[in-house]
């Protein structure tokens, strides 16, 4: 359904924001509404196991929140790849992309996934702290899943965004791997 657009914006608030494994056009930083960035999300295949999960960010749906997030603009034909990627759980919402690095308030149209509290990996909430001891213990095919948390807090802090969720987790997990 997508194969007759030339290029779709798709929006990063995991992994993607400081890692795409795909050919893109550009990227460009943006912001969300509606949603909240949340480690609520299992990872069977990236950074855990069927048998010991990991946790990955999801969105979930918050009606006066936003989400910081890079968003990259790509062939249609990359979706088959993250598709494939991306087969534990996350399906595909268009929403609107307000862009962070001009002043003129210019927005677009594009794709984001999203793993809902129905897909069968979803976790769902736990004390930040929780997560982080959860984090610590998890590792997966695309490495540790502390590697994952911290570069992500990390990049979220050269964006600027406030996402207290995720800075905490990072405190948290700090103090354990410090132990
Ligand atoms: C992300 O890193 O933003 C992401 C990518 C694919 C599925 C879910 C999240």
């Amino acid at each position: 359904p997508l194969d007759h657009l030339e290029s779709v914006w798709l929006f990063g608030y995991g992994s993607l924001i400081y890692k795409a494994d795909f050919p893109y056009l550009q990227r460009r930083p943006a912001r969300i509404h509606g949603w909240q960035r949340r480690f609520w999300q299992g990872s069977h295949d990236h950074r855990g196991t069927p048998e010991k999960p990991g946790r990955v960010a999801t969105l979930i749906a918050a009606a006066n929140e936003t989400c910081v997030g890079m968003a990259y603009e790509v062939t249609p034909d990359v979706f088959a790849h993250l598709d494939h990627r991306e087969k534990n759980g996350y399906l595909r919402f268009f929403t609107t992309f307000e862009w962070l690095d001009h002043q003129e308030d210019q927005q677009v149209e594009g794709l984001v996934y999203v793993a809902g509290p129905d897909n069968e990996a979803f976790l769902g909430p736990a004390s930040e702290a929780d997560i982080a001891e959860h984090i610590a213990r998890s590792e997966g095919p695309s490495g540790p899943n502390p590697e994952y948390l911290l570069k992500l807090a990390e990049a979220l802090r050269e964006l600027e965004a406030d996402d207290p969720h995720v800075f905490s987790i990072e405190q948290e997990l700090k103090k354990i791997l410090q132990r």
